[in-house]
């Protein structure tokens, strides 16, 4: 992006003051997560939780689903707090948000296919991670989860220009960061990473959202780019992307990405490909009915 258009940017940005703030329930339970484990009072994050009654309903679907490997049923958000920890409450709020603050959008992508998109790259990052071997594989959620941020900023800030782009990339079967380049000079990396900082969102995260369609830079977290990249790819390229067919190829060990985890973690080249597709096509039919029995449940609420 050059100078002026960066300029553009954050002048639309500063001058709109319509992008979406974080979540208040987000901002307090990022707060408890920076504290020492036993001053977080589980009391405090379950009235958070329970405060909102859809959010709460979302997270204990959310908690209860074959997803999160949940083995007992759990019957209410303090059990879900317990069972499965302040980090991954705090993910779970923030999968079951990002969808709402989408639901304004005129010109956006549809929230059901954003959100599938988003949850599908989440788990297929942070499974990723754990086949790859790659500590501590929890952090992949939330990078994968925002990394197309940047969308919801393109389709609040340049409504009429991204319908267009979506349009554009639809019939020609390219990727959307290849159209919105052409059409507005700039992509939902560089417009993701202004909200990311608005956010304070943690640099792993930042640098997954700012970098996911370049290839990894040993500056900016080059594991996380990767894991992320290659996720997003993968759902691209099996029903979780933008609603769309993209025609592209795809060598997974021809991919720089690949390249940069496999030198780095032996465990990539005994990775067994056929039964790692396997487990992919069971993420993506098992986040297709989560996020349509949400939103299903929406409507009729
Ligand atoms: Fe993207
Ligand atoms: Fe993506």
């Amino acid at each position: 992006m050059n100078t002026a258009t960066s300029e553009l940017l954050n002048r639309k940005v500063g001058e709109l003051h319509n992008l979406p703030a974080m979540p208040a329930v987000l901002r307090s339970l990022s707060e408890c997560l920076s504290q020492d484990a036993e001053m977080v009072s589980i009391d405090k994050v379950v009235d958070l939780i329970s405060y909102d009654k859809s959010l709460a309903g979302q997270c204990l679907r959310m908690a209860n689903s074959a997803l999160f490997q949940r083995k007992s049923n759990i019957a209410s958000i303090r059990e879900a707090v317990v069972a499965l920890g302040i980090r991954n409450i705090r993910d779970l709020v923030y999968s079951v948000s990002l969808p709402k603050l989408f639901a304004g959008t005129k010109h956006g992508m549809a929230p059901v296919t954003f959100w599938r998109h988003a949850l599908g790259t989440a788990l297929i990052s942070q499974h990723f991670a754990y086949r790859l071997g790659i500590k501590p594989q929890e952090r992949f959620y939330l990078a994968g989860l925002l990394h197309d941020i940047g969308i919801l900023v393109n389709a609040l800030l340049f409504p009429k220009e991204f319908g267009e782009i979506l349009e554009a990339a639809r019939e020609s079967q390219t990727p959307l960061c290849e159209v919105e380049q052409r059409v507005l000079g700039f992509t939902h990396c560089e417009s993701g990473r202004i909200l990311a900082d608005i956010w304070k969102l943690p640099e792993d995260v930042c640098s997954a959202i700012e970098f996911h369609h370049q290839l990894p830079n040993e500056e900016h977290d080059p594991e996380t780019v990767a894991v992320v990249y290659l996720a997003d790819l993968l759902c691209r390229l099996r029903g979780l992307g933008y609603g769309y067919y993209e025609a592209r190829g795809f060598d997974l060990a021809s991919e720089p990405s690949w390249q940069l985890l496999a030198a780095k973690y032996p465990a990539a080249l005994r990775l067994d490909m056929a039964r790692f597709t396997f487990e992919l096509d069971g993420f993506a039919v098992e986040v297709e009915a989560l996020v349509d029995s949400i939103f299903s449940t929406e409507r009729h609420s």
